[in-house]
């Protein structure tokens, strides 16, 4: 049985688990895909406008598929004026994307995000939740490389 399978079946009882029932299947595949949202409309018999309202309105879910690694690039004013830009470059540039995208092989997402409290560390990115600070070419290079204990 697939993974969306046992999910709809451990909510098809409760159709009050609908945002818990979306969040499981994001949880799992990193992604609410079309397909899926088609597949929970049809079995919990819930319109297909409705899922997509939901999966829109929550900010947590997402429609596009996710990057087995999800890379966030500070673009709040502190960090701007500390080269934010220049890094992002870097890091799009060595990945080859567009802020928003996942590469083609699927490894990383990589965005862009306002302040996140941290201004003292800037330029910042966030690798998988955990915070990089004070970034250059050299620490984006290694990060991308995988010695992330190098940067932190
Ligand atoms: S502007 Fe980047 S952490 Fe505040």
């Amino acid at each position: 049985m697939f993974a969306i399978d046992k999910i709809i079946n451990k909510y098809r009882k409760d159709r009050e688990g609908l945002i818990a029932l979306l969040q499981d299947i994001s949880t799992e595949y990193r992604y609410l895909s079309e397909e899926a949202l088609k597949r929970v409309s049809e079995e919990m018999e819930v319109p297909l406008s409705k899922l997509f309202s939901l999966a829109t309105f929550y900010k947590s879910f997402r429609l596009t598929p996710r990057g087995e690694h999800e890379i966030q690039v500070c673009m709040g004013t502190a960090c701007h004026v500390r080269g934010a830009p220049r890094m992002l470059e870097n890091v799009t540039q060595k990945l080859n994307i567009k802020p928003g995208d996942t590469t083609e092989d699927g490894k990383y997402t990589v965005e862009t995000v306002n302040c996140l409290g941290t201004c003292a560390l800037g330029p910042l990115l966030v690798y998988d939740g955990k915070y990089f600070g004070k970034l250059n070419r050299r620490k984006i290079e290694k990060l991308l490389e995988g010695s992330n204990d190098e940067v932190e």
